[in-house]
């Protein structure tokens, strides 16, 4: 069960000594976002990255917000989807960036999804060396996964978030009313990535989301729904957090957060990245891969795999790649796989096991791997 109660804000610490931060959580934060900038602005004046979707439905708070506290705001407003963690467009914000005079003192803040804050945390960390940042996410997948840890990078030619650093920002400001906005097939897309903590270490996590699940994604479930995810939001930050600080630099634990990724990876590059199949929703097909894997490895039980496969469709998401609706063969996505960043000499490590017990496996028959993908499509 989440260890909160309610949707009041709570703050918790990200613990990295030195770089330690702050994530706060909670309703309306946005509105007086002011109150957590402040004190952590060298000069009063932010840039702030985003893009046109985020600030249509959302970046009137924030302008008035900043406004209110005499926050001096440059604007970065970027094309919305994958397609903007280019090199072009990282070239094109540093280059604003430089032109617009941002010095060592100033603040880069990232106002959207993981999209952007990726985006925007990889300027920063590259920008003059190093340039502090905020998170403000404003998306499901972003508040529980992509704006805590550090993680900033762009896509290449070659594969997704081949360019990138481990550069940690200085706070996550968490608005859980900006998911008011946020389409429901995003929702529930993020919601995959809130499932992966319950199944890699954490199985009351997940019982409490067989039961919370429905009104978690569910916009109009009113207050309790509100309350269920606020929930699910601050328990899965505090995961996040507990495993960034045991493996900031991903040579342990943090790798377990790839859960479902590796074949998710292999289904988006089949993709193309354009809407067909968003990350959570490959993530969620690649979960259901890994614990099929797990049990013909006798890694997991088949139960596990129908429990997760159960809960996954009782909220309304896809659960194998043949209802994505796109011709794949299996051997095209060995060939994705082999190019996955977690390749370490030359074997690829997949993270298997039921729910509550992954763990890293490297040195998988491949066969098995195959015969999964094949069963899948
Ligand atoms: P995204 O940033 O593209 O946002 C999804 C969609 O929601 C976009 O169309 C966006 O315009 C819209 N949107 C965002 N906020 C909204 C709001 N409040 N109201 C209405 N619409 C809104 O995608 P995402 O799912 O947030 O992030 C995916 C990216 O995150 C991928 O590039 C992935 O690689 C990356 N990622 C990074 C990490 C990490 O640790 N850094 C972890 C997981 C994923
Ligand atoms: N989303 C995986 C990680 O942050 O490590």
């Amino acid at each position: 069960m989440p260890d909160t109660a309610n949707t009041a804000m709570q703050t918790m610490t990200l613990d990295l000594g030195d770089r330690s931060y702050d994530i706060h959580i909670g309703e309306q934060l946005l509105d007086t976002v002011g109150e957590f900038l402040t004190p952590l602005l060298r000069a009063k004046r932010v840039f702030v990255v985003s893009e046109s979707t985020v600030m249509t439905h959302q970046g009137d708070r924030l302008k008035a917000a900043l406004s209110d506290s005499g926050i001096e705001a440059k604007w970065f407003i970027l094309n919305p989807g994958e397609a903007t963690k280019s090199t072009a467009q990282y070239e094109s914000l540093v280059s604003g960036l430089l032109a617009a005079g941002i010095d060592r003192s100033d603040t880069i803040i990232a106002f959207g999804g993981g999209v952007i804050g990726d985006l925007a945390g990889f300027a920063a960390a590259t920008v003059l060396r190093g340039i502090n940042f905020v998170q403000i996410p404003t998306t499901l997948l972003a508040q529980v996964d992509s704006s805590v840890g550090g993680k900033t990078g762009i896509n290449m030619p070659q594969g997704k978030n081949l360019l990138g650093a481990f550069y940690q920002p200085k706070a996550v400001i968490i608005d859980i009313s900006t998911l008011e906005t946020l389409p429901r097939r995003e929702l529930l897309a993020g919601y995959a990535e809130v499932v992966k903590y319950g199944v890699i270490d954490d199985l009351d996590f997940f019982s409490w989301l067989e039961d919370q699940g429905p009104q978690i994604v569910d916009r109009e479930a009113g207050a309790a729904g509100t309350s269920a995810r606020a929930q699910a939001i601050a328990h899965s930050c505090a995961a996040k957090a507990r495993i960034v600080a045991e493996d900031e630099r991903e040579n342990g634990k943090r790798a377990l957060l790839n859960l479902g990724h590796t074949f998710g990876h292999a289904l988006e590059a089949e993709c193309g990245y354009k809407g067909i199949l968003l990350h959570g929703e490959a993530v969620a097909i690649g979960m259901i891969m890994a614990l099929d894997a797990s049990t013909r490895l006798d890694l997991a039980k088949i139960e596990d795999l129908e429990r997760v496969r159960s809960h996954f469709t009782a909220v309304g998401m896809k659960t194998s790649a043949r209802e994505v609706g796109r011709a794949m063969t299996a051997d095209a996505l060995m060939t994705h796989m082999t190019k996955d960043k977690k390749v370490e000499a030359g074997t690829i490590g997949f993270v298997l096991g039921g729910i509550g017990s992954a763990a890293i496996h490297h040195g998988v028959d491949l066969e098995i791997i195959h015969a999964v993908l094949q069963d899948s499509l």
